[in-house]
């Protein structure tokens, strides 16, 4: 239970339920940002070459784990990436070596989803298996036609290929990932107890003209992008109904600055190092901090599943400044989401 007061906050310890950690000396930055703050995390799987299967899946943990920082109760949740090739044996392979998920990129719809899935029908073997053998279904939830406008495409997956997948599945457990729509929030609100969503800080902290009002900005953008306003705040809305459909997953997703300011600019928003601050900036914004714990560390463990934490962490009323930038393990620098920008949270060690 959660002891909110004017300066300072403690709750649960929260999880992290969609997060990219990259691989090799990258693991040296991105494991110890997020085990400063969470106790577990959902790992992506859309490392190049994807995370296909049982083995691979448990050789990255292996790489990850060995980034754990000493002291830290950190522990990775792997999961599998989904290709037009994926067998039922592999979904049930995988869920024997402690798999709990697949995540479902439509080809092409982000970044390294190149050998995602290009029919969704054709996976519906795939998606039974899972149901079978209690396996979660992550979903990046845009189509990629090409004449679908870009800020139409959650609602347009929604239409085209999740009411039939939630339909045809009624077992299966489904999170619409980092939603970005009033319809992705009302659908996932309407929708069985088996079907959720996570949301991301950047969702809920800015819209498009965070973007696009006064130049172009590359540390803003990420997929699904950034909506107008309207959405915006209808995902404020409804994290602040407390709602148990919804939850944490920051979407942290590293790229380097030179890729991020470039004439093709990566999408992703990098924001481990910050992450539960934001989330309980916007909470405190909405004068629902009461729904923060909730939020972070308890929808989503119990929708997968799994245990509550039971340690706490605590957050003071603190202002601080998000660094301009950080150096990689490879020299190279990178901006963190909201660099510059001063929050009001900080948690404590
Ligand atoms: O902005 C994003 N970045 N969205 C995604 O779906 C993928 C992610 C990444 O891996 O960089
Ligand atoms: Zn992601």
């Amino acid at each position: 239970m959660a002891t909110i007061t004017d300066q300072e906050i403690t709750i649960i310890q929260p999880d992290d339920w969609h997060l990219h950690l990259r691989d090799n000396d990258m693991l040296a930055e991105t494991v110890p940002a997020t085990a400063r703050c969470f106790s577990r995390a959902i790992v992506m799987p859309n490392l190049v070459p994807p995370v296909t299967n049982a083995a691979l899946a448990l050789e990255y943990q292996e790489r990850i784990e060995k980034a754990i920082p000493a002291g830290s109760n950190f522990s990775p949740l792997m999961t599998l990436y989904l290709t037009n090739d994926t067998t039922e044996e592999d979904i049930k392979a995988a869920k024997a070596a402690g798999v709990l998920a697949s995540k479902l990129y439509p080809a092409g719809a982000t970044t390294n989803s190149a050998s995602g899935v290009s029919s969704l029908t054709a996976m519906y073997p795939v998606f039974q298996a899972m149901s079978d053998h209690g396996m979660l279904l992550l979903i990046h939830g845009e189509v990629t036609e090409n004449h679908v406008d870009i800020f139409d495409r959650e609602k347009e997956f929604i239409e085209q290929h999740l009411k039939g997948i939630v339909e045809n599945f009624p077992k299966l457990k489904v999170v619409l990932e980092h939603i970005t729509t009033k319809d992705a929030a009302e659908f996932v609100s309407a929708a069985s107890a088996n079907v959720a969503a996570t949301i991301t800080p950047q969702h809920l902290l800015l819209n498009r003209n965070d973007l696009l009002v006064g130049g172009i900005k590359p540390h803003n953008y990420c997929l699904p992008v950034l909506k107008r306003n309207i959405h915006q705040q209808a995902l404020r809305e409804t994290v602040a109904t407390g709602s148990n459909k919804f939850f944490l997953g920051t979407d942290s997703a590293p790229h380097e600055q030179s890729k991020k300011e470039n004439a093709c600019g990566c999408a992703g928003c990098y924001s481990a190092w910050s992450a539960i601050e934001l989330y309980a900036q916007v909470f405190d914004e909405l004068d629902a901090l009461d729904k923060f714990e909730g939020f972070a560390s308890l929808h989503g463990a119990d929708f997968y599943g799994v245990p509550r934490n039971t340690n706490t962490i605590t957050l003071r009323r603190e202002s601080w400044d998000i660094p301009q930038a950080i150096d990689l393990p490879n020299g190279n620098p990178i901006v963190p989401f909201f660099a510059g920008q001063t929050l009001s949270w900080k948690l404590q060690d």
